[in-house]
């Protein structure tokens, strides 16, 4: 099956939920800090998405049990949350599916705990650039190779670990589509984009080397040796001339500058 091409309507229905996705993860922004225990968060998201008038989209996803997906330090992503309290220095990736009217948005952020070691800050900054590094080759004409050799070539340089096993994906009508944007490869290899799919993309880039293994509760992605990983996630569509973003980090960031 080749990737299905929404109609405008529809992608402003994605965007819709992609841009609650982006206010639940500002919510979540509001409430990081040393002491909180992530499945607080978790909670706060359920009814701040519930109330808005969304549904929690990973919940019950293949028998995933949360709203969000809450991924501290070496966890990578898919993390559940818990009873653990964050700490002073842990970063946690926080990774959200929100349907709505029967459309899908999905975006994650990774946030720091109070002061962050400096290669850990690092590495989060990189992992976000690395993210609009991607997006930048998102257009019609191009190859999701393009999308994971510019995400590769950018944080392989900084000496860091593309996580190969996950991907980015299509997204809209479902949580998971066709085509799998992987965030490495060779430019001009994969799907072709066109104008109208709608993607989303999410590179998971570690400090140290990119080997992962899976939690006992058969979700949680960590990585072997132990050092941090980060994770950024925006859905996007193919337009005419390029892309245009459908999550907003925008609110996250407000959030974060005034703390
Ligand atoms: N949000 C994840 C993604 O980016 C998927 C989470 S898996 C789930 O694709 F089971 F938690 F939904
Ligand atoms: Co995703």
């Amino acid at each position: 099956m080749s990737p299905r091409i929404y109609t405008e309507q529809e992608i402003e229905k994605i965007r819709v939920s992609a841009l609650l996705v982006g206010d639940t993860l500002a919510e979540v922004a509001k409430m990081i800090s040393p002491g909180v225990k992530t499945l607080e968060l978790d909670r706060m998201a359920e009814d701040f998405i519930r109330a808005k008038g969304g549904i929690p989209a990973c919940k019950g996803y293949e028998g995933f049990p949360y709203t969000l997906c809450i991924s501290v330090n070496q966890v990578v992503v898919h993390g559940f949350p818990s009873e653990y309290e964050l700490k002073e220095g842990d970063i946690v990736s926080v990774d959200c599916v929100i349907e709505k009217d029967g459309f899908f948005g999905d975006s994650a952020y990774t946030f720091m705990v109070g002061q962050v070691d400096d290669s850990v800050r690092q590495l989060l900054e990189d992992t976000k650039a690395s993210l609009y590094k991607g997006i930048e080759q998102a257009r019609a004409g191009n190859r999701t190779g393009d999308i994971g050799n510019a995400v590769q070539s950018y944080v392989e340089e900084k000496g860091y670990g593309v996580v190969r096993e996950l991907c980015g994906h299509g997204v809209g009508a479902h949580m998971h589509e066709k085509p799998d944007v992987l965030n490495y490869g060779r430019r001009g290899s994969g799907c072709l984009l066109k104008k109208g799919m709608v993607i989303a993309i999410e590179p998971m880039i570690t400090l140290g080397k990119r080997n992962i293994g899976v939690a006992k509760d058969g979700w949680g992605i960590f990585t072997l040796d132990g050092k941090p990983a980060a994770h950024f996630e925006h859905s996007l569509t193919i337009t005419e001339h390029g892309n245009e973003i459908l999550s907003s980090f925008e609110k996250v960031e407000n959030i974060l500058k005034d703390k």
